[in-house]
């Protein structure tokens, strides 16, 4: 089941709710439109998935870091993958169990560690210098971290070189051929690190499990020499990064069963504990960019809807060529003619698309038009780009009730930013 559909007279619902109607009941546009019992519903297929296994769902809160959102998918047992001090409070604060909480990351600063260290959350261990900072932030904290080795194992995803991850000459993760190294200086502060596992990340939007596998496999095979050498590991981090159907072909991509069936019998012979760490895929299809058009125009050979919403809102086409598909929220006159568009926002580049070359019946001024898939890595990388403000989220619950889940960015908040400027001290001179 799926939360968005269309109803047998044209209109594209959100569990059973007319977008128009909610459209025409919310003060600002463009906004993002959510199903909370999506999110649920995602949710519960990685842990059916999960069932057998011991395990942490770790939810990657960098593709959507709303509070609410948050709040329900801690609720329902989830836990939290980390990119910064400020994503680590976020959880916190959401209500996460530490110890279900993984901190990550090429660029860890000790201030952030030291936060880490004191609550708990598990570290992943990506360079040399990361751990003399994990080492001096546990002294700070007076904590043993226990601490995951983030192994590159160069297994090429298949995907955009920006969502690749886990190749050789990436900024992520140690290479093998370091691992002795590394074992060698855990070895040696037993009082500040507890070795408890092998973490990777391949990249994101990969939708062939086989890379999964490959993956594991080579894991696998790292966690044996590292248990050989004594030490007492109990997880494996296969990160995240399952792709979603984003060209909405109705082709068949693999499930987060899928994924977990790959590697399930590789966990199990090892007696590990499995942690994933999905984004996308727990968050994406939950949610629609809902705009307006705001007219059409035509350029030499191009046609053109030009709608409210735009790259400030939603990146992923103009920064990664991305597919995001794109529908009318409401049943075209008769006699609309089928054009090719390109579908562009009113922000001053000429990469300001969120498609391209999309087949649409001619919308008329103030129609009603969504982005699908909007859910992962669209509000949290929204900018303020020619002040457009970020806009308002709205979930629709179980009982087809519409709440506002955050606020709209306004025009007074960005005034505010200036309000206590005070002046520097008179360097030089
Ligand atoms: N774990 C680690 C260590 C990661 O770096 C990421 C994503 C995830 C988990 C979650 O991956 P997911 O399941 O969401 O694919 N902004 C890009 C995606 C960047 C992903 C960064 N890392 C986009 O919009 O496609």
């Amino acid at each position: 089941k799926h939360c968005f559909t269309k109803s047998e007279d044209g209109y594209l619902c959100c569990e059973g709710l007319r977008v128009e109607d909610v459209m025409n009941n919310v003060e600002k546009s463009p906004f993002y439109l959510y199903s909370k019992p999506q999110i649920t519903r995602n949710f519960q297929a990685y842990r059916d998935a999960l069932e057998g296994l011991d395990s942490i769902i770790g939810y990657a809160i960098k593709a959507n870091n709303n509070l609410k959102i948050l709040e329900h998918l801690r609720k329902l047992g989830c836990g939290a993958v980390l990119v910064s001090g400020n994503e680590l409070r976020l959880a916190l604060h959401a209500g996460f169990d530490p110890t279900r909480c993984i901190f990550n990351g090429n660029g860890k600063l000790l201030k952030e560690l030291v936060l880490a260290a004191q609550e708990g959350v598990f570290v992943n261990v990506d360079s040399e210098f990361d751990l003399d900072n994990i080492i001096s932030a546990a002294r700070i904290a007076g904590k043993k971290v226990n601490l995951l080795l983030r192994i590159n194992p160069d297994v090429d995803p298949q995907v955009h070189p920006y969502v690749a991850t886990g190749n050789k000459n990436s900024k992520f993760g140690i290479r093998n051929e370091k691992l002795q190294w590394f074992l060698d200086a855990v070895k040696a502060h037993p009082n500040e690190l507890k070795l408890v596992g092998a973490h990777c990340h391949l990249g994101s939007t990969i939708t062939k499990v086989d890379i999964f596998w490959d993956a594991a496999v080579l894991m696998v095979n790292y966690i044996d020499q590292i248990r050989a050498q004594g030490f007492k590991i109990d997880y494996l981090n296969i990160g995240g990064g399952l792709g979603i159907d984003y060209y909405h072909t109705g082709a068949v991509l693999p499930s987060p069963r899928d994924l977990i069936d790959t590697v399930r019998e590789l966990v199990l012979s090892r007696d590990l504990n499995l942690i994933i760490e999905p984004g996308r895929s727990l968050i994406a299809n939950t949610c629609c960019l809902v705009n307006h058009v705001t007219g059409v125009k035509t350029n030499g050979t191009k046609k053109f809807i030009v709608i409210d919403g735009s790259m400030a809102e939603l990146i992923r086409p103009s920064l990664y060529d991305a597919y995001q598909h794109i529908e009318l929220v409401s049943p075209s006159s008769p006699g609309a003619g089928i054009s090719t568009f390109d579908v562009v926002g009113p922000v001053c580049e000429s990469a300001d698309f969120l498609g391209k070359d999309r087949e649409l019946p001619t919308p008329a001024s103030g129609a009603g038009l969504v982005v699908h898939d909007a859910g992962a890595y669209c509000m949290s990388m929204a900018s303020t780009y020619n002040l457009k403000m970020r806009p308002p989220e709205y979930w629709v619950e179980e009982d087809g009730s519409v709440a506002k889940i955050r606020h709209a960015e306004t025009f007074e908040d960005h005034i505010r930013y200036f309000e206590v400027l005070v002046e520097l001290p008179n360097y030089g001179n």
